[in-house]
């Protein structure tokens, strides 16, 4: 997958993305044909454990960008710019997007809006550096748009995250994510901008959707948004697998013949009767 095949992927059929941090997910997402991987800030939470996006930064984005990109053979890799990796000085924004695509192969980077966005967009993408935009619920400033919670409520918001995509689209985005805003306004948007939004709790009417796939595949549980459908509750299988092992090797069951080596009964004898 390209840019131009998911651009021109609007319209035609919704575009699908997933998070992943890691070179067997990754492996796994990319095999089963879905569009976008992105390498995600949300590793500080689901994988890491931390308590917010904004305590990863370059290093460890980079590292897990690298894992994953081992992986991926057809899906556009995105990488997620860290807190503070573009909200610095414009030229220090456009080193830092480089180094994801130079060091990692991602085929593109992933930045949350915030105050001077479109002026670090437009450089990173003069640069040569596709870029998506994410607007609506953006936790890197989670304190400056009031905390966890739905976007562009009243008309007033609304309008104001109909305009953010529109400027992003003509600085140059080949795509946005609008994070947790209301079904009808995500469909407003995406029909008023001619690249694709990919929503993650926003509703059926925007281009594509996008999961953390921690979160879709039930393997992290100390919260759940309201938005995050679990396809499988993989916690309780490997739960379940490590209570099983525990069990095997106190009651002496594994390893069994099958899962041990042998060796020659005249070979064995020679050492044990010495
Ligand atoms: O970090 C992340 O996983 C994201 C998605 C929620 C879009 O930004």
């Amino acid at each position: 997958m390209n840019i131009n095949e998911i651009k021109n992927l609007k319209g035609k059929r919704k575009i699908t993305m997933l998070t992943a941090y890691d070179y067997p997910v990754a492996e796994l997402v990319d095999k089963a044909g879905i569009d976008m991987i992105l390498v995600g800030d949300s590793l500080a939470n689901v994988v890491l454990g931390l308590d917010s996006t904004t305590k990863v930064g370059m290093p460890e984005m980079l590292h897990h960008t690298k894992a994953v990109s081992r992986a991926v053979k057809n899906s556009l890799l995105i990488a997620d710019m860290p807190y503070n990796s573009y909200q610095v000085h414009p030229e220090e924004c456009v080193k830092n997007a480089q180094r994801f695509i130079n060091e990692t192969g991602a085929g593109a980077v992933k930045l949350e809006w915030f105050e001077n966005c479109l002026e670090v967009t437009e450089k990173i993408i003069q640069a040569g550096i596709p870029v998506m935009g994410h607007i609506g619920l953006t936790p890197q400033t989670v304190d400056k748009i009031g905390g966890f919670k739905v976007q562009g409520k009243d008309a007033e918001a609304a309008q104001c995250l109909i305009q953010q995509a529109i400027e992003l689209e003509k600085r140059g985005c080949f795509s946005i994510v609008l994070e947790c805003v209301p079904d009808k306004i995500a469909g407003l948007i995406s029909k008023k901008i001619r690249i694709p939004t990919i929503g993650i709790g926003a509703g059926v009417h925007c281009d594509g959707q996008v999961l953390v796939i921690s979160d879709m595949l039930g393997l992290f549980t100390r919260y759940t948004p309201k938005f995050v459908k679990k396809y499988v509750d993989l916690s309780a299988l490997i739960s379940k697998a490590i209570e099983d092992f525990k069990n095997e090797v106190i009651q002496e069951k594994f390893p069994d013949e099958q899962h041990s080596f042998g060796i020659k009964e005249e070979e064995f004898k020679k050492i044990h009767d010495n």
